[in-house]
């Protein structure tokens, strides 16, 4: 229970954070170094999914592997999530993907909704990673966390790159079941809402806009 994994004592996290970070980092090389960071993360979220195990026969002989139960869900928030999906399908081709569309409004750092494309949940057993690369105030956050269990989702972990610590107070607030994975947990946010240190804006920085 609220529990949060911080993944920057690996050296290639911290190293990738390092080129994440830096205001010279042009979108191509930002691409590449989020994704890899992305996969760090995701592999360290999923080391908990729920497994049967599966008699296998190899050119050798009889053994048993275990292979994943439940539906994996992948919910970027967009539109920054969208740098983790690619990633988590490489990973796990046979996920589902939901999408949340929200934007932070400037002045007020409220999270506006523009856009939900989620199933029932409550139909199958699941597991839901919310792919969002910033935990700021932790609005848009906390609202993408209602909205899933508003459509019946129970089992859900939070995907980021970089944290604030005001963000995961507010998350855990709210709602204390969820856990968080993050490449890094940074110092605080700045008056505009920005994490520091940060890397600036990862939807523009990563789109290039
Ligand atoms: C960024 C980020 C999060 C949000 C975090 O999105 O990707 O969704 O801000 O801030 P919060 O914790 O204070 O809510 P943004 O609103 O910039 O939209 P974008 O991804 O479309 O650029
Ligand atoms: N969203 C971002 O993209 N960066 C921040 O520092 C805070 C919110």
């Amino acid at each position: 229970m609220s529990q949060v994994i911080e993944l920057k004592s690996h050296p290639l996290v911290s190293h990738n954070l390092a080129i994440l970070r830096s205001k010279d980092t042009e979108s191509q090389r930002f691409r590449e170094a989020a994704q890899r960071l992305s996969t760090i993360v995701l592999v360290s979220a999923t080391d908990s999914l729920k497994t049967v195990e599966q008699e296998i026969e190899t050119p050798i002989k009889q053994t048993v592997e275990t292979v994943l139960t439940e539906e994996v869900w992948f919910i970027p928030v967009l539109r920054a999530g969208l740098a983790m999906v690619d990633v988590g399908l490489k990973l796990i081709p046979e996920a589902h993907v939901g999408f949340v569309g929200l934007y932070r409004d400037e002045k007020t750092l409220e999270p506006q909704h523009y856009y939900k494309n989620l199933p029932d949940f409550s139909r199958a057993a699941h597991s839901c990673f919310i792919m969002d690369p910033m935990l700021a105030t932790g609005g848009s956050s906390v609202a993408t966390i209602d909205l899933l269990k508003s459509h019946g989702a129970t089992d859900i972990r939070l995907l980021t790159l970089i944290c604030a610590p005001e963000g995961i107070k507010e998350v855990f607030a709210k709602h204390p079941d969820v856990t968080i994975f993050t490449a890094s947990l940074d110092e605080r946010l700045n008056e505009s809402g920005y994490i520091v240190p940060g890397l600036g804006d990862a939807g523009d920085r990563y789109f290039g806009t």
